[in-house]
């Protein structure tokens, strides 16, 4: 029913989402993640699809099934996720970044599983690609929504990601909250616009928001009423 409602605006746009974290290995038994659930991404692709759209979900590991309709590719680390995001890129029209990439990685991946011995040990992390800084630099005619995970200076913070990532339109993320964040039901985010516009809005469930989100994005695409 829901389904049969929900007019046909995102009807001929590509979209690509990424959804869930990065999974950086240490060694064959041990890796660096985070504790993104991946429902906001997943969410934001089945009400992409309920719009029309034609949807490939970019995934990290997450214990989701696809939603229905959509194109799932599965990723583990930051480096394949940005692999299998360039290589949907050239037939993209909108790009929702929700994954939580892993900003680190180990500098090597050890190929046996690492013995104990000393009573410290340091593993030497390099930096992941930012993958959305690259898609903004290369943006042409496409739609770029972020994410932006805060603790502190929300708008502030988001503000500078929406601008060094040549962003649209960033979902802002105040995770300290109660309610709001990693492997929590709800969120509660401002968005902030180009143009320097700040919405806020309450405290709501992940389809809720990703309605919200997608509605945004018609608007921004010019799409009329219908
Ligand atoms: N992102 C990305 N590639 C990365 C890191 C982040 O594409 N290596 C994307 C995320 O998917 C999200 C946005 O960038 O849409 C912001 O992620 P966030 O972690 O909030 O910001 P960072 O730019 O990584 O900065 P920091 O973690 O230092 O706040
Ligand atoms: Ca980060």
């Amino acid at each position: 029913a829901v389904a049969a409602l929900t007019p046909k605006r995102l009807a001929g746009e590509r979209v690509l989402v990424t959804a869930g974290p990065t999974l950086e290995e240490i060694d064959p038994v041990r890796f660096i993640s985070n504790h993104s659930s991946g429902k906001m991404g997943y969410a934001i692709a089945r009400q992409a699809r309920l719009r029309g759209a034609e949807v490939t979900l970019v995934t990290g590991p997450a214990a989701l099934s696809a939603p229905h309709g959509v194109k799932l590719v599965r990723v583990q680390s930051a480096t394949e996720m940005r692999d299998a995001v360039l290589d949907a890129l050239e037939r993209t029209d909108i790009v929702i970044k929700a994954a939580a990439v892993a900003d680190y990685r180990p500098r090597s991946r050890r190929g046996q599983k690492m013995k104990k011995s000393e009573a410290e040990l340091c593993i030497e992390l390099e930096k992941n690609p930012d993958i959305l800084a690259e898609i903004g630099a290369m943006k042409g005619g496409r739609l770029l929504v972020g994410f932006a995970a805060e603790t502190q200076e929300l708008v502030k913070n988001a503000g500078a990601k929406l601008k060094a990532k040549n962003l649209d339109l960033v979902v802002a993320n105040d995770v300290s909250q109660e309610g709001a964040g990693f492997n929590v039901d709800t969120n509660i985010v401002k968005l902030l616009y180009r143009d320097g516009r700040v919405e806020e809005l309450p405290m709501m469930g992940k389809d809720e928001l990703a309605g919200e989100i997608l509605e945004r994005v018609e608007v921004l695409r010019g799409a009329t009423a219908g």
